[in-house]
This record gives structure tokens, sequence and C-alpha cells, in this order.
């Protein structure tokens, strides 16, 4: 049973369960196994909100493949977009006719894969798609960081678990939860 949570002086609310995660990551994994049969794909995950989900989607992809980790960042502590993509930190495997996958926790505005995609597309790759376990489509500016593969799309509410963050705490619960209001 979920409650309220509660962190500084914000409130939480049940917003997506653990059962509906669960389905949302093996219709995710399915379709990219689908999708992806016969290649060898790198995921590359964004860290630190796409850990969880990273973790859940890639023991249900039954490919050969292979998983890079990179941090960049554009939230700075606060509930909405700062507006500016960090410094690409971490990218050291070879993309070189790689196809690639870029895991994400959310993709709100699109600023952060619309800054990446040219990123990975200059070292080489031979594809490049975004598969984001949430969505918040009335959000999106930039129409290239469309991810092809998400789990949920969501409205334009502040959410918190699964990896994602309120002041960096809340990545761990196994739930989805959204602002009080
Ligand atoms: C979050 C999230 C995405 C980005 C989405 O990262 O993980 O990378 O913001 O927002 P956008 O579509 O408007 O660019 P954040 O910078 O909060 O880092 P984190 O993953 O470490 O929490």
């Amino acid at each position: 049973m979920m409650k309220e949570v509660v962190f500084g002086e914000r409130t939480f609310v049940p917003s997506i369960s653990a059962e509906e995660i669960a389905k949302a990551v093996s219709r995710v994994a399915e379709r990219i196994n689908e999708d992806y049969a016969g290649r060898k794909p790198v995921f590359l995950i964004v860290l630190n909100g796409a850990f969880m989900f990273a973790a859940d989607l890639l023991r249900q992809v039954t490919l050969d493949c292979t998983i890079s980790c990179i941090k960049l960042s554009s939230y700075h502590g606060g509930l909405s977009s700062s507006g500016e993509v960090k410094e690409l930190m971490g990218l050291d495997a070879d993309l070189t006719g790689k196809d690639v996958i870029i895991v994400e926790d959310i993709v709100d505005t699109g600023l952060t894969m619309h800054g990446l995609i040219p990123q990975i597309k200059e070292r080489g790759a031979a594809s490049v798609e975004v598969c984001s376990f949430v969505h918040k489509p009335e959000m999106l500016r930039y129409e290239d960081a469309r991810p092809k593969y998400i789990g949920l799309n969501i409205p334009n509410r502040f959410i918190i678990g699964y990896g994602l963050d309120v002041d960096e705490y809340a990545r761990n619960l196994p739930e989805v939860y959204e602002l009080k209001v």
C-alpha cells in the first residue's frame, strides 16, 4: 500500500505503482527485443536518474548488447529545468557503427536529449534512439528529442521515485510519487 511521503517541506502522493512500472518496463523491453533482433546495440544509461529503470529494463533485454554509463545534468536542485545542459562526462565507449539506445528516466522539455543526440552521432553511431521511463509530451520543446520508446506518458507534474529525485533524495523509492497540490 503506497502512502504519502514527505521530503523537507514537500508532500508527495502516490502516482505510479510498482505493478504499473513493471508492466511498462516489460512492454518497452519486448519492443526493443523485437526491433533490434539480430543487432548488438549499445545501451547508454544517463546517470543518475536512469539507474533503476535501466537495471529493470536490461534484465529483460535478451539481445547481445553492451552497456555504458554517462553523466550529464540539466536540473540544479530545483523543480523545473534550468534550460542548460551540463557537460557530458564519461563517454568512453567506441560508438563507431553502433546502434545506440539512450536510456533516460524522464524526457521533459527534451533539452538534454537535444544536446546529447548530436554528440552521439558525431562519434559515428549508426543509429541513435531514446528510451525513457516516462515522458511529458506537453512539455516537449525539441522534436528531435521525442523518445521512440516510452514506458509511460505523464502529465506535467513534478514526480519523484524510481530514480527521480527531489534535491537528490527519493531516487530509491520503488514507486513514483507526485507533488501534492
Ligand atoms: C533529468 C532527467 C533528464 C532531464 C530531463 O536529469 O534525468 O536527463 O532531467 O529534462 P529535459 O528533457 O527538460 O532536459 P537531471 O539533470 O535532473 O539529472 P539526474 O538524472 O541526475 O537527476
